[in-house]
């Protein structure tokens, strides 16, 4: 694997593996790789000629109270992660490379709607930074096909709908989320909890599959059940930011004639923001 740190550097050999006709397949990420992240690269892998794997804690979308000071930086095992996965280029730049005119650019891509609901009513100004960057990201690389995490289940909304919005002409693969044995879906955020704080933690995927269940079992006033959900998960010691049950397909608030559905919780335990997910399907009849 070649790590390059410059955006000519590694534009460079992927304009030549292009002019081979050699497929382009991108996993962006933050680094601190988990099982999760090499999920995506073994997805890209299956699917394309060449990976290109970038690491970039990005300034613009963590807000001024949040963790971008603490986040975890670990670019030495995330390279030998990364080589030992097959991905051939990683793209690991520093934030002068990736923000030549400071971190104030005039031009950026703002998120209307979606970029103001659930995690974007909690982290103003989230979404846009993740869009620019994602943008720039996807300028630099030029893939086929990037590949995100489902557990990230709006930005990968957002990323699929500003993709077809301003034309990239890149196909969005959403890869499933890994969980541990005990539900928590894999995070580089998990790192943070404390050990007693760990065991709590499953309560968030046992939350959404007790909703999930309910919802099969014919119940349809979601307010009614998001907000016991919500009230429980506050009484067992977490501070809810939401739990929502929408329409997977783009996200608006989920009517009871409505049968893909995803349900999507938001909550803060200790110090720890956790955010998770479940989609699925209901029979048309149900
Ligand atoms: O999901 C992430 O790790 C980040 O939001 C992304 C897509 C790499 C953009 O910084």
């Amino acid at each position: 694997m070649k790590t390059e740190h410059t955006i000519n550097g590694l534009r460079d050999p992927l304009r030549q593996a292009r002019r081979e006709g050699k497929t382009i397949g991108f996993v962006p990420t933050m680094g601190n790789l988990h099982a999760g992240h090499i999920s995506l690269v073994e997805r890209a892998k299956a699917q394309c000629d060449l990976v290109v794997a970038s690491i970039f804690v990005n300034p613009t979308q963590f807000g001024a109270n949040e963790d971008f000071g603490t986040y975890p930086r670990t670019l030495e095992a995330d390279s030998q992660l990364l080589a030992a996965a097959g991905c051939d280029f990683l793209f690991a730049p520093a934030a002068t490379e990736m923000y030549a005119n400071g971190l104030n650019q005039s031009t950026s891509v703002h998120v209307a709607e979606l970029g103001k609901e659930l995690c974007g009513a909690h982290r103003p100004g989230h979404f846009d930074g993740v869009s620019s960057v994602v943008s720039k990201l996807f300028n630099i690389v030029q893939p086929d096909t990037a590949f995100f995490g489902e557990k990230d289940f709006q930005q990968l909304a957002i990323v699929r709908r500003m993709t077809q919005e301003l034309n990239f002409p890149i196909t969005i693969i959403g890869v499933p989320t890994l969980r541990a044995e005990d539900g928590l879906a894999l995070s580089s955020r998990n790192g943070y909890l404390s050990a007693a704080e760990r065991q709590q933690a499953p309560m968030v995927y046992r939350t959404l599959c007790q909703l999930r269940d309910a919802i099969g079992y014919g119940q349809r006033d979601y307010e009614m059940l998001t907000e016991a959900a919500r009230q429980h998960l506050q009484k067992s010691g977490f501070d809810p930011d939401y739990v929502s049950v929408r329409r997977a397909s783009d996200l608006l608030p989920a009517k009871a004639e409505d049968t893909a559905l995803v349900i999507l919780v938001a909550a803060r335990l200790g110090k720890t923001r956790l955010i998770d997910n479940l989609a699925f399907e209901l029979p048309a009849s149900a």
